[in-house]
């Protein structure tokens, strides 16, 4: 393929990811009038308007003044969409833009950027190599679209969104774990030309042999441990999250309530039973933590939860995604916001990673036992801010992403991050265990 031709491609390619992120910010601000917009639904989220406009705040100070280099837009509303400047619960209190300002500031921004990619170098510095900037960008938008699903799944009132359910398990009996003996593998990216920071660099990481649950744990199980008194038992419990267990009055995954013997969940405004053979959702890592001890395992490393997702033993490479280098299609993963909830356990066979590990991508996010930390060889770029002011013992590794990340956004590398308290994210988890060698055969 010609250079041309290729550049052409790619600048396709960025137009398609920020059209889509674009229609998605606009369907989920659109589902509700303006009173809900500048409500604060939870003192976790901001006001849908606040992420509307952050969204065409970071679009423009990246591309309209970075990578454009034209004139600023808006620079006198820079701060108040600052997330570092104002947490969360502080930012209804704010100046901000009104619903029709902010749609017209996010549209005057996007004119501009759709200009600065037609004509704008790709190459030669690497903010700009293999458009880095503007996926960056269809990114951080598409991760903002999350947590205004998010703050959808807080909001109380009638139900506004919709979505047909995701396909059904194929009823084909798994195994419940899958064995993946030692060795080494490549972990993070060196090539991916859209990966963050802290995604990178490639290198090899010595996994020791371990077992990892073919699927998430399901809601099935789950109430299991619930009704086994897990919840009442401190010996299953870190001690941090059994003080948070107390204090915070957990009896179970948030939007639950009880139903006579069972239990019905509340999922963007519509109240059902909880269905049994769904990833269980919305519990926080304490939690996981505590579920992984009462069943006789524990949470799986970063490490192995990546090697299970992307280690192909015929080759020893490791793959973009689970099934492969291709992109995420819908009867590959449940990504995307297409559906309201994650798909049954075993919808996904077309989507299991060559050791046998199913839906990995999309679905819930998984919790971790890592902390998140640097690479070997990590460099900030393009900023602290995006990944390194993080790194410590505080936050908990996510992985995979959800039903409401988009694909741009998840690929076997991607790294998400959260307090172990969270609960409002779309967050699950699967257990693994270490192997004994006599297990190896
Ligand atoms: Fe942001």
């Amino acid at each position: 393929m010609s250079v041309e031709l290729e550049e052409e491609k790619l600048r396709d390619a960025v137009e398609r990811a920020l059209r889509r992120a674009r229609e998605r910010s606009i369907a989920l601000t659109d589902a509700v009038d303006d009173d809900d917009l500048v409500r604060q639904h939870s003192k976790l989220m901001s006001p849908l308007v606040w992420d509307l406009a952050h969204i065409g705040n970071q679009e423009e100070l990246w591309l309209v003044r970075d990578v454009g280099g034209r004139e600023p837009v808006r620079i006198d509303i820079d701060e108040l969409y600052d997330a570092f400047q104002h947490p969360r619960a502080s930012r209804p209190s704010l100046p901000l833009l009104g619903p029709a300002e902010a749609r017209g500031y996010v549209r005057e921004v996007r004119d501009k950027v759709l200009d600065v990619l037609s004509s704008a170098k790709l190459e030669g510095r690497p903010l700009v190599e293999r458009a880095f900037a503007f996926g960056m960008v269809a990114q951080h938008e598409q991760q903002h679209d999350e947590t205004m699903l998010a703050t959808h799944q807080l909001r109380s009132g009638t139900p506004v969104l919709d979505a047909p359910p995701p396909p059904r398990s194929t009823g084909r009996r798994l195994p419940a774990e899958v064995i993946v003996p030692a060795g080494p593998f490549t972990m993070g990216t060196s090539t991916e030309p859209w990966a963050l920071d802290n995604e990178r660099p490639a290198h090899q990481v010595h996994v020791g042999a371990f077992a990892i649950d073919t699927v998430p744990v399901t809601n099935g199980a789950y109430q299991r441990f619930i009704a086994a008194g897990g919840y009442d038992d401190p010996r299953w419990w870190h001690e941090t999250g059994w003080a948070h267990r107390i204090e915070a009055g957990l009896v179970a995954p948030r939007f639950w309530q009880r139903d006579g013997d069972g239990w019905l969940r509340t999922r963007f405004s519509v109240v059902e039973p909880v269905p049994a053979d769904e990833p269980v959702v919305h519990v926080s890592w304490y939690e996981a933590d505590a579920y992984a001890r009462w069943a006789g395992r524990r949470l799986p490393t970063e490490a192995e939860w990546e090697k299970a997702a992307r280690f192909d033993p015929a080759t020893g490479r490791s793959r973009r995604f689970p099934w492969g280098d291709e992109e995420p299609t819908d009867n590959l993963a449940n990504l995307g916001q297409r559906h309201l909830r994650p798909a049954e356990v075993g919808a996904y066979p077309a989507g299991a990673s060559p050791l046998g590990v199913h839906q990995l991508i999309g679905d819930v996010w998984e919790w971790t036992g890592s902390d998140l930390a640097g690479y070997p060889g990590f460099a900030a770029f393009p900023y602290r801010e995006y990944s390194e002011v993080f790194f410590g013992p505080e936050y908990k590794v996510l992985r995979g992403g959800s039903f409401g990340t988009d694909a741009v956004a998840c690929r076997g590398t991607f790294r998400n991050w959260d307090y172990p308290i969270r609960r409002q994210i779309f967050a699950g988890f699967r257990c693994a265990r270490d192997v004994r060698p006599d297990e190896l055969g």
